[in-house]
C-alpha cells in the first residue's frame, strides 16, 4: 500500500541528554551524552521510515522516545494530530495501544519462564477493552497463525523456538493490541542471514494487510533497503540525510551516507561489484563532546574551513531533491547503476 494522508506520527526537534555526573554521595552533573539532539521526521500510514547509522548513534534512544519509554529533553511527539504527553496517564494509555515495537533480540526479549501464550497475550492483561479474559486465547492463536506459527504450540516456552521463530513471537505480541505504528529496533540483526529476509518478508506481508506504519531501525542499509519507502540516515544524535529509497540509494548527498553506501556489496547482473569503496577513518566521537559544527568534520574528507563553524542545516540543497545536512553537498552515485 502506498503511504498516503496525514502523518501518523510527527517528530519535532527531539531531544535526549543523558546527564553525566561525577561523585558518589555529591553527584555533579559534569556534561551530558547528547544521544538524541533535535530529530525530526513524519511518518505516514502505511510507510516504512529506515533508520540507519552506526552503534552509539542514537537509534534506540530515539526509538525509546518514540515509545514514551524515555522523557524527552525537551521536543515533541505527535500521534494522529495529538501530542503524546509522558505525564497524562490517559493520554499514555491509548498512545501505548497504538505503538509497539519488536526488539532486536528475540534470545533476551522474551521471558523464559512464560508461555508463548502469556507473552503474545501479556498486553491484554493492562489493555482489558481489546480482549475480554475468554476470548484471549484464541485471539493468541489467531496472532500465532497471522505469523506462520502454529496454534498448538501456544503452551510451548520460547526455548522450544529457533531464533526466527522467536522473532515471530516477538512480532505477534507487538500486534496484539492492533496498533497502527511498530517500532522495529533492529529486529533481524541477531539472525541468521538466511532467516533474516523471512522476518522481513514477515513484516512486509503484516503491513500491507494491516496497513501498518513502520520505523525499522538497522545498522546497515542493506538490510532496511528492501523494506522502506524513505531512509534516514543518523549520526551522532542527528538526521544526516533524509529522502526516498531511491533518492538515498541511487542519488545520496552527504559523505556519511555517501560512505554508508559503499561498504554495502551490490553485485551487477555479471556479478562484479559495482560499488565504490569509502573507507571512513576513525571511530565516531564521543556524542558527550560533539565536534562543533558539522559532527561529521573530523571523518569527512570534504571538510572545510566553514564545516567546523557553521552547522549545516537538514535541508534541500541546488541539485538535489533531498534533505541533507551538509554544505556541499552534492550528488554522488557510489553504486553505479548498472
Ligand atoms: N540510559 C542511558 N544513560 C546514559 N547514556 C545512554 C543511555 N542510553 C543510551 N546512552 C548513550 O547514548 C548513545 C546512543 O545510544 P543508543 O541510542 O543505544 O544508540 P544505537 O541504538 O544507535 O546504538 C550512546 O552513547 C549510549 O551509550
Ligand atoms: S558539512 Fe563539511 S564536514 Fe560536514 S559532511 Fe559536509 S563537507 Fe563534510
Ligand atoms: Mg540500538
Amino acid at each position: 500500500m502506498a503511504p498516503q494522508g496525514d502523518p501518523i506520527l510527527e517528530v519535532r526537534d527531539l531531544v535526549k541528554h543523558f546527564p553525566l555526573t561525577q561523585g558518589i554521595v555529591m553527584k555533579r552533573q559534569i556534561g551530558a551524552i547528547k544521544a538524541v539532539d533535535g530529530v525530526s521526521f513524519d511518518l505516514r500510514r502505511g510507510e516504512t521510515l529506515g533508520v540507519v547509522g552506526e552503534s552509539g548513534c542514537g537509534k534506540s534512544t530515539l526509538a525509546k522516545l518514540l515509545m514514551a519509554l524515555e522523557k524527552p529533553t525537551s521536543g515533541s511527539v505527535k500521534v494522529n494530530g495529538e501530542l503524546v504527553d509522558v505525564h497524562r496517564g490517559s493520554n499514555l494509555k491509548r498512545f501505548r495501544r497504538n505503538i509497539q515495537m519488536v526488539m532486536q533480540d528475540p534470545y533476551t526479549s522474551l521471558n523464559p519462564r512464560m508461555t508463548v501464550g502469556d507473552i503474545i497475550g501479556e498486553p491484554y492483561e493492562i489493555h482489558t477493552e481489546v480482549a475480554p479474559k475468554g476470548d484471549r486465547r484464541k485471539k493468541v492463536q489467531d496472532l500465532l497463525e497471522v505469523v506462520g506459527l502454529n496454534p498448538d504450540h501456544i503452551n510451548r516456552y520460547p526455548h522450544q523456538f529457533s531464533g526466527g521463530q522467536r522473532q515471530r513471537i516477538g512480532i505477534a505480541r507487538g500486534l496484539a493490541l492492533q496498533p497502527e505504528i511498530i517500532i522495529c529496533d533492529e529486529p533481524v540483526s541477531a539472525l541468521d542471514v538466511s532467516i533474516q529476509a523471512q522476518v522481513i518478508n514477515l513484516l512486509e506481508r503484516l503491513q500491507s494487510e494491516f496497513g501498518l506504519a513502520y520505523i525499522f531501525i538497522a545498522h546497515d542499509l542493506s538490510v532496511v533497503r528492501h523494506i522502506s519507502d524513505r531512509v534516514a540516515v543518523m549520526y551522532l544524535g542527528k538526521i544526516v540525510e533524509i529522502g526516498k529509497d531511491t533518492e538515498i540509494y541511487d542519488k545520496p548527498s552527504h559523505p556519511y551516507t555517501q560512505a554508508l553506501l559503499s561498504a554495502v556489496p551490490v553485485p551487477n547482473p555479471e556479478g562484479r561489484e559495482t560499488r565504490e569503496r569509502i573507507i571512513l577513518q576513525g571511530d565516531p566521537p564521543s556524542p558527550a563532546n560533539p565536534p562543533s559544527g558539522c559532527r561529521f568534520r573530523t571523518r569527512c574528507w570534504k571538510a572545510q574551513e566553514i564545516c567546523a563553524v557553521e552547522e549545516p542545516l537538514l535541508q534541500i540543497r541546488p541539485g538535489t531533491d533531498h534533505e541533507s545536512a551538509c554544505h556541499f553537498a552534492e550528488v554522488h552515485d557510489v553504486v553505479h547503476a548498472s
